[in-house]
């Protein structure tokens, strides 16, 4: 039997992206998927085709910076499913912006709702019922989580927050037997580099990055089913992320020059 067949997995972001390549990457197990965003209609279309792969599915249009509607998120998976076995905390955001050119920084505290505090409210919920299940917490954090990266000042500061919470709370809940998976993507095509807050806080529109040469969001999502069935402590999805966890030891103004070029080239 696959490790997710009859699971019971809350995914955020689950209507595009990397959220939405991990529901259909997950599919074929036969879980029981929660799928949870904004975006209703785009989440009933994810769901159709999760349906179809062989997921059993429920969907609650869910803002994750709202605590209340975290709670019921939870609350409604409970009474939907009965039980909760692995939160999938993906839902997030990010920008395109030198710190010394924002003229509205807003977005510092939108970030830290979106990338940081979402996951609080939801694990806080979701822990009693964790703990029952053994189950697994699994967090889509990023390279800018593990370095610094220009640009992306209020991101890198929300994804480095998410690793801090969750390295911790991996410790706290070892005797407990509930896992935490920490997941540090590279480049990935997806919108986010579109919905990116630039330095007037709108939009930028136009993504900033090479899509065509980033990791397509399914290979992401394969990888990231892949660490999830061996309860992996960290996955990074890229050779130079790997590498540049153990050079900066030694080298960090190489790792400074590796992060500056990547965001100028886009790759
Ligand atoms: N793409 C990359 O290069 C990359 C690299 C490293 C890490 N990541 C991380 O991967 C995760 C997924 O990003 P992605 O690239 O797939 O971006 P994306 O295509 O923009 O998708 C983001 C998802 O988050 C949801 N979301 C945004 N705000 C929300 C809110 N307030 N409440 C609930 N859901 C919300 C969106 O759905 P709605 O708009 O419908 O709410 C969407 O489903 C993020 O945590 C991101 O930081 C991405």
């Amino acid at each position: 039997m696959a490790a997710y067949t009859g699971k019971v997995i809350v995914l955020t972001g689950a209507s595009q992206g990397i959220g939405k390549a991990l529901a259909l990457a997950l599919s074929p197990q036969h879980p029981t998927l929660v799928l949870a965003a904004r975006d209703e209609a785009a989440l009933r279309g994810v769901e159709a085709e999760c349906r179809a792969l062989g997921a059993a599915t429920f969907v609650f249009r869910t803002d994750v910076t709202d605590e209340a509607q975290c709670r019921d998120l939870i609350r409604q998976t409970i009474r939907s499913a009965g039980a909760l076995d692995v939160l999938i905390h993906n839902a997030g955001g990010g920008m395109n912006a030198r710190f010394d050119e924002m003229s509205d920084i807003s977005m510092f505290e939108k970030l830290m709702r979106l990338n940081y505090l979402g996951p609080v409210y939801l694990t806080h919920e979701a822990l009693p019922h964790l703990k029952k299940s053994r189950g697994q917490i699994v967090v889509i954090s990023s390279v800018a989580g593990l370095t610094g990266v220009p640009l992306r000042t209020a991101y890198s500061g929300s994804k480095h927050a998410v690793f801090g919470l969750f390295e911790s709370l991996r410790i706290e809940l070892a005797e407990h037997g509930v896992g935490v998976t920490m997941i540090a993507p590279d480049f990935v095509q997806s919108e986010i580099h579109k919905r990116a807050y630039g330095p007037d806080g709108k939009p930028v529109g136009d993504s900033t990055i090479a899509e065509r040469v980033a990791m397509p969001a399914d290979e992401c999502a394969r990888l990231i089913v892949g660490a999830m069935e061996r309860r992996q402590r960290l996955l990074i999805t890229s050779l130079r992320g790997r590498l540049g966890r153990f050079v900066r030891l030694f080298a960090p103004r190489l790792i400074d020059r590796i992060a500056s070029r990547a965001i100028r080239r886009g790759v």
